[in-house]
């Protein structure tokens, strides 16, 4: 079975053809346009996905010489993700599929986060634990099965990539912040500063704290020192932020007994916090490279998994902004 995969919740064009589960060629554009605002703007980004998404298919079928007419199903994103972005990657996908009458499935962006790991590694038998970071959640699951998924804890304010982002911006680097802040923090003191670890109650989550502090502790700073302390500011934001989602993630380990993680998301790319992980007597898992930030590479693996239960999606799915899992 050949399937299309198609990815657009937010600013990552992506598509993907994956065959009987084996990913053939996963193609990403990642939208610099937004660099200069230092943030996603929705109507920019959905301007530039209708501008993408077609080139980009052709070529991926040009080079992998595989026709149209071999795609056996089409899996595309609905949700949670940007309205308008989600919208051109759903509606192409419906279209494609209702003219070529092959099956199409929606997928929940999350779920495909938590299974990015399996699409090179072998998966865990559950029930495992997965630690999902990205731009827009930070959240501890149990994960019971497929379509099965216990919540344990998630941020009561910003997301794990959103506060990089935001310290990125307010310290002068780029967008998005967690590649920036990683290379600044490498030649920086991580104790330099000494921020608080965030460590709301349970297994929830909290960075709007961590990015006051380091605002205030900026403040602070002469115009000279906010140039010259740049890497250990860096270093010592990462650090704290990447040990918050340590210290939950242990506790979610001693609650559940479970000692297989998948983590996943785009901060899971980051170094310190695979370096931290491996210290961890743990079997954990992360994607890699391109599978950490959105591809439809996840999108088409899971729409294979879902697709081989005998699921499949109604063409009137509704892109669903706020879909949880
Ligand atoms: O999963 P993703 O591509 O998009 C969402 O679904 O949100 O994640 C993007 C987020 C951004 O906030 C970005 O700053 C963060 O992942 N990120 C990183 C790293 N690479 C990307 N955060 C920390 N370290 C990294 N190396
Ligand atoms: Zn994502």
């Amino acid at each position: 079975m050949t399937i299309l995969g198609i990815e657009t919740s937010c600013d990552e064009t992506g598509v993907a053809l994956l065959k009987d589960g084996t990913l053939l060629t996963n193609k990403v554009y990642s939208q610099e346009v937004h660099t200069k605002f230092g943030g996603v703007v929705p109507e920019i980004a959905s301007r530039e996905h209708i501008r993408k998404l077609l080139p980009m298919i052709n070529s991926m079928l040009e080079e992998t010489t595989i026709p149209l007419s071999d795609i056996d199903a089409i899996a595309a994103t609905y949700g949670p993700g940007l309205l308008c972005c989600l919208l051109l990657g759903l509606n192409f996908a419906k279209g494609l599929s209702f003219a070529l009458d092959i099956p199409f499935i929606g997928v929940n962006h999350l779920e495909a986060h938590i299974y990015s790991p399996f699409i090179k590694e072998e998966e865990f038998t559950p029930p495992f634990l997965s630690l999902l970071v990205s731009g827009g959640h930070t959240q501890l699951i149990k994960v019971n099965g497929l379509g099965d998924y216990e919540l344990l804890g998630h941020t009561l304010d910003d997301a794990c990539g959103e506060a990089f982002d935001k310290v990125s911006k307010l310290i002068g680097l780029g967008y998005p912040g967690g590649p920036w802040i990683e290379s600044w923090a490498e030649r920086g003191d991580a104790f330099a500063f000494d921020f608080p670890v965030p460590d709301p109650e349970g297994l929830d989550f909290s960075y709007s704290g961590l990015k006051t502090s380091v605002l205030y502790t900026y403040q602070e700073l002469s115009q000279e020192e906010r140039i010259r302390l740049i890497p250990d500011i860096a270093a010592s934001f990462q650090r704290v932020a990447i040990e918050s989602l340590i210290c939950k993630l242990k506790r979610a380990i001693d609650r559940t007994g479970l000692h297989s993680v998948s983590v996943a998301g785009g901060v899971s790319a980051n170094k310190f916090l695979r370096e931290r992980l491996r210290e961890l007597d743990i079997n954990w898992v992360a994607p890699e490279e391109p599978f950490t930030t959105d591809n439809a590479a996840m999108i088409a693996f899971l729409g294979y998994k879902l697709l081989k239960t005998g699921s499949k999606s109604d063409l009137m799915l509704r892109a669903t902004p706020r879909l949880t899992l």
